[in-house]
């Protein structure tokens, strides 16, 4: 989760003025449109959800006392964020996938239920009447699906709530999802729910990604929605995904009378339905519920973040239709965010692979919300200074459906007691001694020791190694982290040298002949790289894949980008004029560059490197056997990731597409293809095993 300063104003909005009003709506309603492109767009939240509710709800009761500044593009007549993943094609909802509105206590749930009393015109006795469905409100990501004649035609993501995703074929992996229903089913429907991962599948999920040395997922609602707006359907169906179904959007026909019979039918057709929803009839038993529920919340297997109350009755919901992004008949009661208290014992700096000093709160071990909790990350310097968090304090902590949880305050109890002297942040790197900087204007501290400093060093080979650099299978973090402690690598090219120290690897720990020489032999395969991935294997500071990529294709050679860069350094010169007008290429970047060139140690490393490799260089690969095929991939392959493969295929001119079609050129097929193998030979497109596709590309003499 990234940490941005939240819009908060603690004036009372009824003493605002209208500049104000105005003013805090525009501020707010900035802020929310960000969260919501982060949340729904790059499944990487802003802010947590009770930060993002509270913002909401201030922007609404101003937008109530002010009705001439609500705008049509406001937060309060919008839902979710334009699907803009261009990648994923659009597809329309038959019926806008709305919001819920949200409640906090028993006051504001009976206001809800007042409110139906009054739009219906219900007397006092025809109350008991009145019914609700309570739900869960799982903590996931909704999904509409649209069954035609019973078979399963499309599913999407809820988008802006009139557009979403087509995530079918990634939603066909979900094995509990029927595809194909039975009964009586209207001819066409559109049924909704949430897709969601299990804590403890979050969990094995974000070990394994640790393991692959990939990006790690903040909390189990980010990795549903990763893993679901995959391009390729088999990293989707690796994923542990489940799905509860709750509301219905267009049906050509009525399913059932109550939303309790809707519920009941769809488990009948093999949905699945949360099994904990009940029904109540009035706050007081609404109000039980809730405290039943966060009771047992954190012995779930699964995130909720509240309940969501529902009319029971259909013709009722009917009558009672929508304002604005939510329906009448329905509210979500929120449980507050899953706080505890605890001891911080240290607070301990990391150094990362740029150099940056990141506090991190070492705190007595505590259960929240069902997951134990040992360290919370400080972000930055300023944030220590402004929440005065101290040594031995006590520490209100909160996991707002994360796992890694944000610290809210000091525990007002710590402020009476003795307590550390306020934390000095140091002004030197924890690890190496150099001087660590905080530029004017930047929140970040960094030690300059570069590549002197042994966490900086350890951490670059640690990238070096990873997925979308040299991507060497067995040299993940862990394997990294032995080998530089004991001293058997310590710049990138020492990896290539590791054949050296087999007896002393074969010494420590956990290392048999055969792990050892599986190890070498991926080694060894990768001695032959492209020029992108070489380049951001460096680790250079704002070079990522993406700038990495521009930079290979503009210079085509390592020996051109070398001696580029190098001239590059002289001020006014003409290749530091061509490095700055690189489109994509900003000033930044290139003053990175430049100040990554201007250190010795740095073309050493490089110089070491180039030695023991083949850096390939792009034109080559351009004019491939595959320029201009549409390539499909299925199956494992066993001698290279299907990253690696895809990379291939595309440094040789291919596209790489996830499902079979008429224009398919070459289905790829590994072991257990299934239904895309089978399809492409049906319509007479050409399969490859794995050992054609490796004669294909010449496989390794050419990588
Ligand atoms: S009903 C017309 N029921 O919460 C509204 N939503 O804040 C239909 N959610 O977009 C939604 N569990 O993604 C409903 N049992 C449940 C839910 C649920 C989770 C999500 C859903 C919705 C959001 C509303």
């Amino acid at each position: 989760m990234n940490s941005f300063q939240t819009p908060f104003n603690s004036l009372l909005i009824s003493n605002l003025t209208l500049t104000q009003a105005k003013e805090e709506l525009s501020v707010i309603s900035d802020y929310l449109h960000q969260c919501d492109h982060a949340y729904y767009n790059q499944d990487d939240p802003l802010t947590d959800d009770a930060t993002y509710d509270l913002l909401r709800r201030r922007h609404k009761e101003i937008e109530v006392l002010f009705p001439e500044l609500v705008k049509k593009n406001s937060p309060s007549q919008t839902v979710g964020s334009q699907a803009n993943n261009s990648a994923l094609k659009k597809s329309k909802h038959k019926v806008p996938m709305l919001s819920l509105d949200n409640v906090f206590n028993a006051e504001e749930f009976q206001d809800f239920i007042n409110r139906i009393q009054r739009y219906l015109d219900l007397k006092t006795e025809d109350l008991e009447k009145l019914s609700f469905v309570a739900e869960p409100k799982i903590d996931g990501l909704s999904i509409n699906l649209t069954y035609e004649k019973g078979e399963l035609v499309k599913a999407s993501t809820r988008g802006d709530g009139t557009v979403g995703e087509d995530v079918t074929s990634n939603v066909k992996t979900i094995a509990a999802l029927p595809l194909q229903l039975m009964g009586n089913i209207p001819d066409l429907m559109e049924i909704r729910g949430e897709v969601y991962i299990s804590k403890e599948d979050f969990i094995r999920l974000n070990k394994e990604q640790e393991q692959a040395s990939k990006r790690l997922f903040a909390n189990p609602r980010n990795a549903a929605a990763g893993s679901l707006r995959q391009l390729d359907a088999e990293i989707t169906r690796s994923r542990p995904l489940s799905l509860f179904v709750y509301s219905q959007g267009y049906v050509s026909s009525p399913i059932a009378d109550t939303h309790d019979h809707f519920l009941k039918k769809l488990q009948t057709w093999g949905f699945q339905v949360n099994p904990l929803y009940k029904i109540v009839k009035n706050a007081a038993e609404a109000e039980a519920f809730q405290q039943d529920l966060m009771i047992k919340r954190s012995g779930l297997s699964y995130d909720i973040d509240g309940i969501v109350y529902k009319v029971n009755a259909i013709h009722l919901q009917e009558r009672l239709g929508f304002i604005g992004r939510s329906p009448r008949w329905a509210t979500a009661w929120k449980f507050p965010a899953e706080q505890a208290i605890t001891r911080l014992k240290k607070i301990d700096i990391q150094v990362g692979r740029t150099g940056a000093l990141t506090p991190v709160a070492l705190l007595e071990p505590i259960n929240v919300g069902g997951v134990i909790v040992t360290r919370a990350t400080l972000h930055n310097e300023d944030e220590i200074i402004r929440k005065d968090v101290r040594e031995n304090d006590r520490v209100i902590l909160q996991r707002a459906g994360d796992v890694i949880p944000q610290i809210v305050s000091v525990d007002p109890s710590s402020l009476e007691q003795n307590r550390s002297d306020p934390f000095q942040f140091p002004t030197h790197c924890p690890v190496c001694g150099a001087n660590a900087e905080k530029p004017e204007g930047e929140v970040v501290r960094r030690c300059t020791g570069g590549l002197t400093c042994n966490a900086q060093i350890e951490e670059r080979l640690i990238h070096f190694c990873s997925k979308d650099a040299f991507d060497i299978e067995g040299m993940g973090q862990k394997t990294v982290t032995e080998f530089f402690n004991e001293d058997l690598i310590h710049q990138p090219a020492d990896i290539f040298h590791l054949q050296n120290h087999q007896e002393k690897i074969l010494h420590s720990e956990g290392w048999a002949a055969l792990s050892l020489k599986n190890l070498l032999t991926a080694i060894e395969n990768k001695k032959t790289i492209s020029l992108d991935r070489f380049i951001y294997a460096l680790g250079i500071r704002r070079i990522g894949i993406a700038t990495a990529k521009i930079l290979a294709k503009h210079y085509t050679s390592y020996e051109n980008w070398t001696k580029e860069m190098l001239a590059a350094r002289q001020i006014g010169s003409d290749e530091r004029l061509t490095l700055g007008s690189i489109e994509g290429i900003g000033p930044a970047i290139a003053d990175e560059l430049v100040a990554f060139f201007s250190e010795e140690h740095n073309q050493k490393a490089l110089h070491d490197l180039a030695t023991v490799l083949t850096i390939q260089h792009v034109e080559t690969l351009q004019e491939g056997v595959l320029l201009g095929k549409i390539l499909v991939f299925t199956g494992t392959l066993s001698t290279m990731t299907r990253s690696e493969a895809k990379d291939i295929a595309e440094r040789l001119g291919a596209k790489v597409t996830s499902s079979v079609s008429a224009k398919t050129d070459y289905v790829i097929e590994g072991v257990d293809g299934g239904s895309k193998a089978r399809k492409a030979k049906e319509i007479g497109i050409k399969c490859l095993d794995e050992k054609e596709w490796r004669e294909l590309i010449k496989y390794p003499k050419n990588y």
